[in-house]
């Protein structure tokens, strides 16, 4: 018996990309899917008729499903226990829906950013802050929920650079201060995005609200929990640019980064990364990639094309390491937004939260 899950959003890019990811997973079924009341009513196939963006058919077996209105949670009742958020509506909004699916007693694992600075949510990559899960206690406590719980996975261009700096940090090396340029694909801006007239031929120098996403969700990734909340960690500071390239998947990241007092050398640090490995590694969760940083020694590399779908999408692609100018260390990371970025970290997130009993079926 699978377990199943619902996707509020299913007609969206991110949404789509649950539905591929999820045709075949072991754990889980598509049993619910909603979006916006211009969808409602209709079966799957009709709502997402001619936007279907996928490179695979749609799955058979959510054709048929009825989309229902996000907004009517009593239509989930008895179809799902997990529900993966991937609506693209006003902040405010989101955070009311998403509270009010955990209220019903609904795992929600979010991609939007509308609860990652809320105190007690974890900003989840489970390679890297596992342990940030023990905040669901403190939140059920306050909100007086039972078996709801929110969890939310960073922005979509994040760990092409947090994990690889995660990783150094993990054996002693503490990373200060980074400055990290992003080429972020055009599906990272949902569908249709922009114009092909105002991307194609060139690069657009802003994403709105993108920069400070940036600097500021990998300190509380890397922070801790304390008091019933998660404290950020101020130690790393981060100045982003964020570019829009005409890329169709894969955020790629150009870091460079200091160190606070001692540094590795480039082969440890190539020694560091090949051996990297988190909880989802160890209890071997089906989403997991094998390697979660993967090298490649090619001097043009990592590229979105070659390297965006490396180990199904879930890895992280690493490459260009050498010795700074101005800071001790450069790099280029690089991973698939809408996979790892997004609906393949969401369904990590989940895998994980079932295996540590967190997510009650
Ligand atoms: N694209 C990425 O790489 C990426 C990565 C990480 C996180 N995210 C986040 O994931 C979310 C979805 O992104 P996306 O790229 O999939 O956007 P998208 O392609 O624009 O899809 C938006 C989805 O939200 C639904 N929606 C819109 N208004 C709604 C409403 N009032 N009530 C209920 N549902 C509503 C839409 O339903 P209809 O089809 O019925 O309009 C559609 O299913 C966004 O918050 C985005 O920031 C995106």
């Amino acid at each position: 018996m699978k377990i199943k899950v619902g996707i509020l959003g299913a007609t969206g890019s991110v949404g789509q990309r649950f539905i591929q990811l999820l045709e075949d997973h072991p754990w889980f079924e598509v049993n619910y899917v909603a979006a916006s009341p211009r969808s409602a009513g209709k079966s799957y196939q009709e709502a997402v008729s001619g936007r279907w963006l996928m490179s695979t058919p749609m799955p058979d077996n959510v054709k048929n499903l009825i989309v229902q209105d996000a907004s009517e949670i009593d239509a989930a009742q008895g179809k799902c226990s997990i529900i993966f958020s991937a609506v693209n509506m006003a902040k405010d909004d989101i955070r009311k829906l998403e509270k009010a699916y955990a209220k019903e007693g609904f795992a929600v694992l979010s991609n939007n950013s509308a609860h990652r600075h809320t105190d007690n949510v974890p900003v989840l990559i489970p390679e890297i802050n596992p342990d940030h899960t023990e905040i669901i206690h403190d939140q059920r406590k306050a909100y007086g929920w039972d078996k709801g719980l929110l969890a939310v996975k960073p922005n979509c261009s994040v760990q092409s650079y947090v994990t690889p700096i995660y990783a150094l940090m993990e054996q002693g090396y503490k990373v200060s201060e980074m400055i990290v340029t992003t080429l972020q694909a055009l599906s990272g801006a949902g569908y249709p995005g922009p114009s092909s007239l105002d991307m194609i031929d060139n690069i657009v120098p802003f994403i709105g609200g993108e920069e400070e996403k940036s600097e500021l969700e990998p300190q509380k990734i890397l922070g801790k929990v304390q008091d019933g909340k998660i404290v950020y960690n101020q130690n790393i500071k981060i100045s982003a640019h964020c570019n829009r390239v005409p890329v169709i998947d894969g955020h790629t990241a150009c870091v460079s980064m200091k160190f606070a007092d001692k540094k590795p050398n480039l082969e440890e640090i190539l020694d560091i990364w090949k051996n990297f490995k988190g909880e989802p590694q160890k209890m071997e969760l089906p989403m997991a990639p094998l390697q979660p940083i993967i090298y490649e020694k090619e001097n043009d590399r990592p590229q979105p094309r070659k390297d965006r779908n490396n180990d199904k999408g879930m890895a992280v692609t690493v490459g260009r390491l050498r010795d700074g100018n101005v800071f001790d260390y450069r790099f280029v990371g690089l991973s698939h937004n809408t996979i790892r970025g997004a609906a393949g970290g969401g369904i990590l997130n989940a895998e994980y939260l079932v295996k540590i009993g967190l997510i009650e079926i």
